[in-house]
């Protein structure tokens, strides 16, 4: 089994839609040993969802912007564990102001808001960690990213947000790696989950997706986004850190569709 014996924390956990919850589920038919986190509201949903993976896992509250949390989590994987092998980063909010086409007038606070929640978390919760995954001998962190290396319709902040975890990503593979940590982030292709819902504008995604696609893309399953996240989180993937992995049915690739021919 890919993830046997691992410890891993993971965040983001909404829904039964979430890439998190999906990423939880392949990772215990894995073998893994999980904590989820849930936030703020979402956390009476993600006590609900946790009951429909294989193995219920407990749900610990982290708002990752508040350090007292950060602190109380890292106690209780002390106590529990002594030592954590890795964890997802699914976490991403921006305010409606950021989003949907208001890029000119967006105030700075919102786009603050996005860089921290999108983006500067990935370090907080990789410092978090650091001491339990020194003690784990190193270990594997992964983060969720929508490539944002053309400027989209709607995703305004949020994209700038994304462009920064990418940045994010690399600046802590470069500082975890002597601690023998591996820092990667999986670039999926949309998915219809609650953070994607609140893009106005979705479909757009969805339409050119299905254009554009070589391999095709199912917008209703998370599953090819949560098995590289294992595989990434795993002793499959040594030698690599600093990288953004395409999950995103080919779409990165290629310019334009098939198109149709003579037209
Ligand atoms: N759905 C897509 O199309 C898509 C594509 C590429 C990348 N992503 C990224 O995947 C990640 C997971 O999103 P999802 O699509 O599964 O949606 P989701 O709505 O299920 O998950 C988003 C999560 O972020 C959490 N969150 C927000 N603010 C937080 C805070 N302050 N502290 C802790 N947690 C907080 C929410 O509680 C929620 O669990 C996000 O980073 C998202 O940007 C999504």
């Amino acid at each position: 089994m890919l993830l046997k014996d691992k410890r891993l924390v993971i965040t983001g956990v909404l829904t039964d839609d979430s890439i998190a919850w999906h990423t939880a589920r392949i990772a215990q038919e894995q073998g893994a040993e999980l904590v989820l986190t849930g936030f703020g509201r979402g956390m009476s949903l993600t006590k609900r969802v946790a009951s429909r993976l294989p193995v219920e896992p407990d749900v610990l509250e982290l708002d990752i912007n508040d350090p007292a949390h950060m602190d109380a989590l890292v106690a209780d994987l002390t106590s529990r564990w002594g030592a954590v092998d890795g964890a997802l980063h699914a976490i991403a909010f921006a305010p409606e102001d950021a989003l949907g086409g208001n890029f000119l007038n967006t105030p700075p606070e919102s786009a603050a808001t996005a860089f921290m929640t999108s983006a500067f978390s990935y370090k907080t919760l990789a410092v978090g960690l650091l001491p339990l995954m020194q003690k784990a001998g190193g270990g594997a962190l992964v983060t969720l990213d929508f490539d944002n290396s053309q400027a989209w319709p709607a995703y305004d902040w949020m994209g700038v947000a994304k462009s920064a975890l990418q940045s994010v990503t690399r600046y802590l593979a470069r500082d975890l790696g002597p601690h023998g940590i591996r820092v990667n982030a999986v670039s999926a292709g949309p998915l219809a989950t609650v953070a994607a819902k609140n893009i106005p504008g979705f479909s757009a995604f969805e339409r050119v997706w299905g254009e554009r696609a070589p391999l095709g893309w199912d917008v209703g399953d998370p599953s090819p986004v949560a098995m590289m996240n294992c595989v990434l989180l795993s002793d499959w993937a040594p030698m690599t850190s600093g990288e953004v992995v395409h999950v995103d049915g080919g779409f990165h690739a290629v310019a334009a569709g098939p198109g149709t021919d003579g037209e």
